[in-house]
């Protein structure tokens, strides 16, 4: 499974890629504007680090607008991915940006019926927000279950990115399920990696070290 950041903060980026285990980023209006800078220098530095697939969302609301400024950030790097969130007009300009060899990551998916419709129209990612579901109450990983037995009964390409993750457990039950990718925050892909009794054998196996007689 890949893992993904959700964020546009290119030092937490550039973290997980030195660790060598991000294979991709997401980044959405929101998180853009919480740093406070011209969206297009960010998208340029973070490709510049060499990362592979780098999400970035047009804010059009209709299909024209939706399709010009795909075929704008596409132009910006190769690396680009253009999100275009799931309403009519989304989905029309998807079939376009698709059939132009855009890849597109289709956002904002909170059923499976949407997400049929995002691999029908030739999306290369769907993401459905999990924790956005759980938040109100639904079970958002059985959402995932749904899309990706739906994509195996009909052998669609579309890779299921699961979104909106919240925690490691999240991340785990994606795994288990067999989704392709997860994209989430810098804080849950830390504690991937943490560990207590990691930290506590780490400590003794130093300690007994220094009863090693050297030299
Ligand atoms: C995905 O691409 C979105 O940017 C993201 O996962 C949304 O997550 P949130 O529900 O934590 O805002």
């Amino acid at each position: 499974m890949k893992l993904f950041l959700d964020t546009a903060s290119l030092a937490e980026i550039r973290k997980m890629w030195e660790v060598g285990i991000l294979d991709g980023v997401t980044t959405n209006p929101t998180l853009v504007a919480k740093e406070g800078r011209k969206f297009e220098e960010v998208l340029r530095e973070i490709c510049a680090l060499g990362v592979p697939s780098v999400s970035a969302e047009v804010v059009a609301t209709a299909s024209e607008g939706m399709i010009a400024e795909g075929r704008h950030l596409r132009g910006l790097h190769p690396s680009i991915y253009v999100k275009v969130p799931m309403t009519p007009d989304g989905l029309r300009a998807t079939k376009v940006l698709a059939s132009e060899g855009t890849r597109v990551n289709m956002t904002l998916v909170f059923s499976a019926n949407q997400a049929l419709l995002a691999a029908k129209v030739g999306a290369t990612y769907v993401s459905p927000f999990i924790g956005r579901l759980d938040d109100v109450g639904q079970d958002g990983m059985e959402l995932i279950r749904d899309i990706v037995t739906i994509y195996r009964n009909y052998r669609f390409k579309t890779e299921v990115l699961v979104a909106s993750v919240r925690h490691p457990v999240h991340v785990l039950e994606a795994a288990k399920v067999g989704a392709d990718i997860a994209t989430m925050p810098f804080n849950v892909m830390e504690k991937l990696v943490q560990h207590p009794l990691t930290d506590l054998g780490l400590a003794r196996f130093l300690k007994d070290w220094e009863k090693v007689p050297k030299g």
